[in-house]
């Protein structure tokens, strides 16, 4: 059996493909600069181009999948190939709105996750909530001592990219399952919680300053498409004052504890 991983030196799936090989599984990886991959079994792959479908599918029974614009193309050669199981990196905002806004990142999602089904392909659609890596997008505003924030006290339940990629691997050890399970970190943060636990990392203070939403709203349409922006704002007026769910399935699903978003900024920034 060979797994194809796509995105692999994206974030998560890059510790998934590290995780199938040092489980002895032969992986093949992908992505559309093969050079920038680990060496061994790699591939270029392209999820917009079907040309590069084939050679990439050869021998494949099983795929990690990222969500690109569309899926159905990419589906159904994959079922053709005799793909018997996909584990798809879907997310939480397929639960937050079960009727998506079009051009939405819920419905980006749950696009992907039907095509895979649609194809006939079982599929593991891990849905998880915020990346503990989201973090960096605050990079200048923690340099400069200040982060702005439209929400500081929207609530996300951080859950670290290795935990996803745990059990993203285990998924793909077991026999194939059709399942949606919803990941989180173990503890429910604001935003502005998280700028603190930055901020005593550093050692130094890092104020979470309430911005305009409206200013940010315009500094993000510059480089987001309009529907995935107006997402992020409904998500953030949703989780704002409120706690965020917390789930076991990380620790159930991979055999250790979900790490703690403290434990990712001592780790990982
Ligand atoms: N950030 C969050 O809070 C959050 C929450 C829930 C779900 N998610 C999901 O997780 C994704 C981000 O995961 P990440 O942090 O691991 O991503 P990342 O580090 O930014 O890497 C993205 C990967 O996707 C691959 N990719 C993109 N378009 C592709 C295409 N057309 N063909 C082939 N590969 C393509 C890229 O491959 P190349 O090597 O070819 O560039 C890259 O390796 C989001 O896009 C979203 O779907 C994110």
């Amino acid at each position: 059996m060979t797994v194809l991983v796509t995105g692999a030196r994206g974030a998560v799936g890059s510790s998934v493909l590290a995780g199938l090989r040092a489980a002895g599984v032969p992986a093949r990886a992908a992505g559309r600069d093969p050079e920038t991959l680990p060496e061994g079994d790699r591939v270029l792959l392209d999820l917009a181009d079907p040309s590069s479908f084939g050679p990439a599918l050869d021998g494949v029974d099983r795929v990690f999948v990222y969500v690109p614009d569309d899926l159905r193309p990419f589906a159904e050669a994959a079922a053709a190939a005799g793909v018997r199981h996909a584990v798809l990196l879907s997310s939480e905002a397929v639960l937050l709105e079960p009727e998506p806004e079009p051009g939405g990142i819920a419905a980006h999602h749950a696009d992907a996750e039907a095509a895979l089904r649609g194809a006939g392909i079982p599929t593991t659609a891990l849905r998880p909530g915020a990346f503990c890596g989201n973090v960096r997008q605050w990079s200048a505003g923690l340099e400069a001592g200040v982060v702005d924030l439209p929400y500081p006290r929207s609530a996300t339940a951080p859950i670290d990219e290795r935990d996803i990629a745990d059990v993203a691997v285990a998924a793909l050890l077991a026999d194939p399952a059709d399942e949606s399970p919803h990941l989180t970190g173990p503890e429910s943060l604001t935003l502005a919680d998280q700028v603190g636990v930055i901020a005593r990392h550093l050692g130094r203070a890092v104020e979470a300053r309430a911005a305009d939403p409206d200013e940010v709203r315009d500094r993000m349409a510059r480089f987001m498409p309009a529907p995935m922006v107006d997402s992020l704002f409904r998500y953030w007026r949703a989780t704002d004052g409120v706690a965020a769910p917390v789930t076991d399935e990380v620790g159930r699903r991979s055999g250790h504890p979900a790490r703690t978003f403290g434990d990712y900024v001592a780790e990982r920034l």
